[in-house]
């Protein structure tokens, strides 16, 4: 049972692809993620669309149907040192339990270059080059990584480097939501809230939130608590 004490966003965020509604390009019967749960191989890929229409949640997904760890940064504030890092303790947990990581980037497109390079030799033969030391004794080693998958999420898949976008397999586009779709998220997630809701009301939420599932479950919070006090 999901507990109180997790945070709201949480509790509302599908965790199977069974849970998720719309973006039926993605996630209906031939979609592409339900190819990589069948055969359990997922290419590198990017996620691109809007702010809050689900990236991070399909990436999740994906992790968890295949339980295989998930390890997240974002771009706009990550250097090499954090990407190491990362990239270190996938290493880590692999050695445990065998299973090649996920690595989520958000906002990819904002990689700087010297993250971008550094990440190319990882994802191309799974190595990385390392600087010991300063001055003149800094030496540089090969370290060798277990392979992983790399998920890069972005909203401006212009952005992207030609270098960059070339070296993923897959790009997904996920679009805006249909009012209908989005009633149908709120109509869940107000079951998940354990507050009834009227199809209409459902719909009139759904039409004043942009297409956006993150839009809809805050207003029908708002509209809870709304009703809740009144
Ligand atoms: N909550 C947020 N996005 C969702 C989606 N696509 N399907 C179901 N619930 C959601």
């Amino acid at each position: 049972m999901l507990s109180m004490s997790i945070p709201l966003a949480e509790r509302l965020r599908p965790r199977t692809l069974d849970e998720y509604i719309g973006q039926a390009h993605l996630v209906g019967q031939n979609g592409v993620f339900r190819k990589f749960l069948e055969t359990g191989n997922v290419p590198s890929f990017i996620l691109w669309g809007p702010p809050g229409v689900g990236k991070t949640t399909l990436a999740r997904i994906v992790a968890t149907q295949l339980e295989r760890p998930f390890f997240t940064l974002s771009a706009v504030t990550s250097g090499v040192k954090d990407v190491r890092e990362v990239i270190e303790s996938a290493r880590k947990q692999r050695f445990f339990d065998q299973k090649a990581p996920l690595l989520f980037i958000d906002e990819i497109h904002r990689l700087s270059p010297i993250v971008e390079e550094y990440l190319y030799s990882a994802m191309e033969d799974y190595k990385i080059d390392i600087v010991l030391d300063k001055g003149p004794s800094a030496r540089s080693i090969q370290i060798e990584l277990a392979p992983f998958t790399l998920i890069g999420a972005t909203t401006r898949s212009g952005l992207l480097t030609s270098p960059l976008r070339a070296r993923f397999g897959i790009q997904c586009h996920l679009e805006y939501y249909d009012a209908p779709v989005l009633a149908g998220i709120v109509r869940r997630s107000a079951r998940i809230l354990d507050v009834s809701i009227d199809d209409d009301a459902a719909h009139e939420v759904a039409l004043r939130s942009r297409g956006t599932p993150r839009i809809a479950n805050a207003l029908l919070r708002r509209v809870r608590d709304f009703a809740m006090v009144k």
